[in-house]
């Protein structure tokens, strides 16, 4: 066993921590004390910047090298040959399905396509202008009132049932919100469809008898859910975890976990992204764009990663869907303006020295617009793949014997003890 000798100058005292799979565990710090009376030492890591949260078996990420594997398949051969429902299973269970797993995979979620007939009351509830990310959030929150069951967490078989209405519903309920956005009555799920062809039925179905998806944007939709299946211990996926390690049903936790999401920094990216090349306006005007964002007044949004400090892989892959599509759409002009962005980018001393390179959000809003979205979908177009990764990762959770109810330590820097103070006695806080 690797181990770490620290001595305490305070002390002089001398300890052997163990070092495993790369790390010390905090709690070995705890027996680093100066007395008796001492509670011994912690680690502090605000945002989690160093910090090891579980032990995973899913998602592999290389930030330097650029490398995403789900279940050790290199992102770029599943995007090459598998469908989003496959790489679904995958995550959640381990291993590429057999032909007779994958077909009764796909007719146990297609069979939970449908929604209860009131969630269509939830959603007629909300303002016109409702954020589509606020109405998915609240109404997958609200699925765990229909199915009480669902808090039996410890029994498998609730738990791929709730799976599968969990990977079945998100596409309705997103269709739904964004049909409600704009005044449209309903589609229901088509269960001839694909998973993608279904949600664009859903999404676009006019007035014809059978909706007929067009095939080249049925294929780059399931290839960008193959990208956002999962992504490691990213914020959603931290939210899912935290909130999941206190038991609550998996439709909670989704909510929490798209509720972080929803976030500009994280899921929300992609919806910012559109905001700021329309305001760049044309190619011409990226200079002094990024000049701005250099001064601090503003980040260059789809750029940047926590653990990518290199191009982020998913972001290489989009970018080739993203010729595909537009053969469909006609191009969008927005991507002059981004490719225009990232050329500057990646020459300018500022971002080579931040490590600061596309990812997966940078080029995603592009198509996504191109194809007929409203930026405010974007989001939602996240959270409805991501979902895969994120009751993977809650299953791994609880069935973690390690893991336990989330609850981290803080530095305490507030007041003292100090006696209360009648309020005649009282003056206005500086
Ligand atoms: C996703 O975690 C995941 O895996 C997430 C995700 C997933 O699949 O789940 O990959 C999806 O969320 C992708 C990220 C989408 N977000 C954005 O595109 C928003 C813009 N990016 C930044 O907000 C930022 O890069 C983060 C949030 C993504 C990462 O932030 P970090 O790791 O906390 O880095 P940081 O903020 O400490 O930045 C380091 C430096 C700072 O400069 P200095 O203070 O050192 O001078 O880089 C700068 C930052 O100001 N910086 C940027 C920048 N991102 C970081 N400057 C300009 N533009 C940016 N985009």
């Amino acid at each position: 066993m690797d181990t770490l000798t620290l001595i305490d100058n305070r002390t002089g005292k001398k300890y052997e921590i163990p070092i495993q799979n790369g790390t010390i565990r905090a709690i070995d710090l705890r027996q680093i004390r100066i007395d008796e009376e001492d509670f011994g030492l912690m680690s502090y890591d605000p945002a989690f910047m160093n910090t090891a949260s579980c032990r995973s078996k899913i998602t592999y990420i290389d930030g330097d090298r650029g490398i995403l594997r789900y279940r050790g398949y290199p992102i770029e051969e599943l995007a090459e040959s598998s469908t989003y429902l496959e790489t679904a299973y995958l995550v959640l269970y381990g291993e590429l399905p057999t032909k007779s797993e994958l077909d009764q995979w796909t007719h146990d979620v297609t069979y939970h396509t449908f929604t209860h007939e009131n969630i269509k009351k939830f959603m007629d509830g909300f303002h016109y202008d409702a954020h589509p990310m606020g109405m998915l959030v609240s109404t997958v929150a609200a699925l765990s009132t229909f199915y009480p069951e669902a808090k039996n967490i410890f029994n498998a078989d609730s738990r791929k049932l709730q799976t599968h209405r969990l990977i079945g519903k998100m596409p309705t309920l997103a269709a739904f919100a964004y049909r409600h956005s704009r005044g449209m009555p309903y589609v229901y799920p088509d269960n001839e469809l694909s998973y993608t062809g279904n949600f664009l039925n859903m999404l676009f179905k006019m007035t014809e008898l059978k909706y007929e998806p067009n095939a080249t944007l049925e294929r780059a939709l399931d290839i960008l859910f193959i990208l956002h299946a999962d992504h490691e211990q990213n914020c959603g996926t931290n939210a899912m975890r935290g909130v999941g390690s206190s038991h609550p049903d998996p439709y909670c936790a989704v909510a929490a976990a798209a509720a972080a999401l929803y976030g500009p920094l994280h899921g929300g990216a992609n919806e910012e992204v559109l905001r700021m090349l329309s305001v760049i306006g044309s190619k011409d005007k990226v200079p002094e764009f990024i000049k701005k964002v250099k001064a601090g007044e503003g980040l260059l949004m789809g750029f940047g990663h926590r653990v990518y400090k290199n191009y982020d892989p998913r972001a290489k892959i989009i970018k080739r869907v993203a010729d595909q599509v537009f053969e469909v759409t006609g191009k969008n002009p927005l991507l002059d303006i981004a490719l225009e962005l990232e050329r500057i980018a990646l020459e300018d001393e500022y971002f080579i020295k931040r490590k600061l390179y596309p990812n997966v959000d940078f080029y995603s809003g592009i198509i996504y617009q191109a194809m007929g979205f409203p930026v405010e979908m974007f989001p939602v177009l996240f959270a409805i793949p991501r979902t895969s990764g994120w009751v993977a990762q809650w299953e791994e959770l609880l069935l973690d014997p390690e893991q336990k109810i989330a609850r981290p330590r803080q530095v305490y820097l507030g007041e003292e003890k100090r006696k209360f103070v009648p309020i005649e006695h009282r003056k206005t806080a500086k």
